[in-house]
């Protein structure tokens, strides 16, 4: 039986969920949906979570006035409730902190170890707290600085145990080749085997100054590096329970800043302990809003409760993910999103659904029309085809066509004027026009779930419709 195991990058604590974070989230929620529809529920696993390691956690506990403790509890309750309050429907939630995690990462660093793989050794270079990550003067920016946090690097001189990724080159090379899906879109799978050709050197996995952190197995003194211990969020969460089924069959969803940790670290340390690498790596693009860098100096740094609480969690999981392909870089554009909502969801979605059941109810007293040939199985099958490439914006505009067709039959044929001059005929259009609804209502699990039962009522499950209703008002 197929299966699939989704997952969303773990998101660092000592920030609060911005839409950033929400696009990731959501673009991971609506592959979840569809393949819960299309595979059943229980072949499908969704799993996000928090990282809670990093060194910026202890600082940020600190200005908070709070124990490390506190605050971690704190924020990881942010943003469980986050993705709850905007409906995405995780199926589990991991903490760094948690000890099925920690027994995990303390298994897996001594397997590596054991293997040959970890080795001490003096780290003596760069260190960008913002990333967590060690830099090579190549990935500055002409001013010296760490390119994403505009930020000078840290110099660090300390002992450290590094994992021998040089060992993994070919290896790499022979995963990428064999599975040219291993790591998505295009672009980035370009970006990366440069990178592997390029030569890889060997990491520090270890910290010796970090406050927080998972003690090495093999020499308690130091922490695990928080990304050698992220990314075994993965397997942990699976670990030791029933889902352990889904490994390998992980797609893991994160943003294109992180691709080189989950392409080419990650799948390195699987294949150290001798775990399969996960099925894909699918690294998505950044956006602007109003073609400006989302930043806290900007004040343009929008929380998607407070977004999803003024126009509804339809409208701004749609609005988010139909502005730009998945895969590529893009804007969002707020100042757009209540033309958005009129336009496609109350003028759109809302008037058709409502047109169509007051116009059955009139003329045909709330029976369902028969539909002859149906054209659900081949709308579901041409949606099902962009889902399944991660086309998620072309998803939803296949969505928006289908609306736009049902709406073009209806006015061109004028099936209320035709009702009174061939009332046969109009039967068809009729049968017609509520088939193009049941396509909507399958589409609209995947895509608008907080709206998609009240569309499945007002169509109905026997043979009566139900009530029309106004849906999405306009804002
Ligand atoms: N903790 C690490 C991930 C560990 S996964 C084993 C981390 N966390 S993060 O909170 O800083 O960011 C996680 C993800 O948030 C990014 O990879 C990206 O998916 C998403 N985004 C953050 N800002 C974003 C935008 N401005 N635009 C799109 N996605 C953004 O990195």
């Amino acid at each position: 039986m197929e299966k699939i195991y989704l997952t969303t990058p773990i998101y660092y604590v000592n920030d609060v969920p911005h839409i950033g974070h929400a696009y990731c989230t959501l673009a991971t929620d609506v592959l979840a949906r569809f393949w819960r529809k299309n595979i059943g529920a229980e072949n499908v696993r969704f799993l996000t979570g928090t990282d809670e390691h990093s060194i910026k956690t202890v600082q940020a506990a600190e200005k908070a006035g709070k124990s490390v403790e506190v605050y971690l509890e704190e924020m990881a309750n942010n943003w469980r409730t986050t993705w709850e309050n905007i409906g995405v429907s995780f199926d589990d939630f991991i903490r760094t902190s948690e000890d099925r995690h920690k027994k995990v990462v303390q298994e897996i660093f001594q397997k590596i170890y054991d293997n040959g793989d970890i080795y001490e050794g003096v780290y003596k270079g760069l260190y960008c707290s913002g990333c967590e990550a060690f830099l090579k003067t190549t990935d500055l920016n002409e001013k010296g600085e760490c390119p994403h946090h505009k930020k000078p690097p840290e110099k660090l001189e300390e002992k450290n145990y590094f994992f021998r990724l040089s060992k993994y080159t070919k290896p790499l090379l022979e995963l990428f080749r064999k599975n040219p899906q291993f790591l998505e879109p295009e672009s980035r799978r370009k970006e990366i085997l440069s990178f592997i050709n390029s030569g890889l050197d060997d990491v520090s996995v270890s910290r010796e100054t970090a406050e927080i952190g998972i003690p090495l197995p093999i020499d308690p003194s130091q922490k695990v590096y928080v990304w050698f211990d992220a990314l075994i969020n993965y397997f942990s969460a699976i670990k030791n329970t029933p889902h352990e089924l889904f490994w390998p069959y992980a797609n893991h969803i994160i943003g294109k800043d992180i691709t080189r940790f989950h392409a080419v670290i990650w799948p390195a340390m699987l294949m150290s302990v001798g775990i399969e690498p996960p099925q894909q790596v699918f690294g998505h693009g950044f956006f602007t809003i109003d073609g400006e860098k989302m930043s806290k100096s900007l004040g343009n740094v929008v929380s998607p409760v407070e977004l999803a609480q003024q126009f509804g969690k339809d409208t701004v999981r749609l609005g988010l993910l139909s502005s730009f392909e998945f895969g590529s870089d893009g804007d969002f554009s707020l100042s757009d999103i209540t033309q958005f909502h009129n336009d496609k969801l109350a003028n759109g979605i809302g008037n058709i659904f409502y047109r169509v059941l007051v116009l059955c109810h009139k003329f045909l007293g709330g029976a369902k029309p028969i539909v002859l040939q149906s054209k659900r199985n081949e709308h579901w099958k041409n949606f099902s085809a962009l889902m399944q490439e991660k086309k998620i914006k072309s998803a939803i505009d296949y969505f928006f066509q289908v609306m736009d067709q049902t709406n073009e039959l209806m006015n061109k044929t004028e099936v209320w004027k035709l009702v009174k001059t061939d009332p046969e005929a109009a039967k068809k259009i009729f049968a017609e026009l509520v088939d193009a609804l049941e396509t909507l209502v399958d589409i609209s699990q995947v895509l608008l779930p907080e709206s998609a039962p009240t569309l499945r009522k007002m169509i109905g499950e026997g043979s009566e419709l139900g009530e029309p209703k106004i849906l999405f008002e306009r804002i």
